[in-house]
């Protein structure tokens, strides 16, 4: 299997957010009890990248290094990148040419979060040829990529924050694509709001025949955090289920033990260097489970 990398776009200006943004990023602002950015890497994590690049505003970038450093503590390698300005998603593989080298490469926007079973990712990472995307259904399509399918389920269009969707299904902020997308990327043009548009990269796919679009199941839950009521809410959900089932969300140190990207010593001296408090006593009561009794 081709090896994949993965880039986290946590960049961006925010602005739906302020004044919440007006000094630290969104992908740093809490969602319930962890930093947003938690979400998305454990994602990628629990899909098994191990090789990862964050792209953050120059501003944020120093507190990024200090929330997630580089990554060996939880067995992985995370590197980091600034971009300039927000000129758009389809930037990310302009900014990750160099670290996404000859390999295909998953991209996740810093304010998506899915939870549920993540074998949808698993199997588009193993299968994807050219490029592959998702559709999820939801309530107010316009305000993001929409697709639109033939009776067949083949895919007509992709249209960006359509006034009129053509359909219910919008593309969520994760994707999948082979390295062709590093010179497709170099060819683009800025859009008319002046940004490189994802859209544009996956129509190019769209027109070469090479775009899988997957519809996502009910069985996981897509959200993202972009305005303070989407915020709240995706707080809410992490709290209520955290609270029902006793177990955390995207606990990076139990995801790095269980996928064996650390063994128990290592995950244990981890355990140490974390101040004493709830995230401590839950890591605490994962490392119980895994010890003979
Ligand atoms: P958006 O939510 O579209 O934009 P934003 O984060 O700047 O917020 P707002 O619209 O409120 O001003 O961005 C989606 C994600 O992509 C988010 O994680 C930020 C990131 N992003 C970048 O890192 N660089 C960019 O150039 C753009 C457009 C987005």
């Amino acid at each position: 299997m081709q090896k994949t990398k993965a880039i986290i776009l946590a960049g961006g200006s925010g602005s739906r957010l302020y004044p919440l943004t007006s000094i630290m990023s969104k992908q740093l602002q809490p969602v319930y009890d962890k930093p947003m950015i938690y979400y998305p890497l454990a994602t990628l994590m629990l899909a098994g990248i191990q090789d990862i690049l964050i792209i953050t505003t120059p501003h944020d970038a120093p507190h990024f290094h200090q929330l997630l450093k580089d990554g060996s503590q939880w067995g992985i390698s995370i590197q980091y990148v600034e971009q300039a300005a927000p000129k758009g998603i389809a930037e990310a593989f302009l900014y990750g040419k160099e670290f996404i080298g000859n390999d295909q490469v998953c991209l996740i926007l810093g304010d998506n979060l899915f939870y549920g079973k993540l074998d949808f990712l698993r199997q588009a990472i193993a299968n994807n040829q050219g490029a592959t995307i998702f559709g999820y259904p939801v309530q107010d399509p316009e305000r993001y990529g929409v697709v639109e399918f033939n009776a067949d389920g083949s895919v007509i269009s992709i249209e960006e924050k359509p006034k009129t969707p053509k359909s219910q299904y919008a593309i969520p902020g994760l994707y999948v694509f082979n390295n062709e997308v590093i010179s497709i990327a170099e060819q683009l043009q800025p859009s008319q709001r002046g940004e490189l548009e994802i859209t544009d990269v996956q129509n190019v796919y769209l027109q070469r025949k090479q775009l899988q679009v997957e519809k996502m199941g009910r069985g996981i839950a897509w959200l993202d955090t972009g305005t303070p009521e989407s915020l709240l809410e995706a707080g809410e959900f992490i709290h209520a289920i955290e609270k029902r089932q006793n177990l955390k969300i995207a606990c990076l140190e139990e995801i790095a033990l269980r996928m064996n990207f650390i063994d128990m010593k290592r995950y244990e001296r981890l355990l140490e260097t974390l101040p004493h408090s709830s995230y401590r006593e839950y890591c605490n009561r994962v490392l119980q489970e895994y010890l003979p009794s």
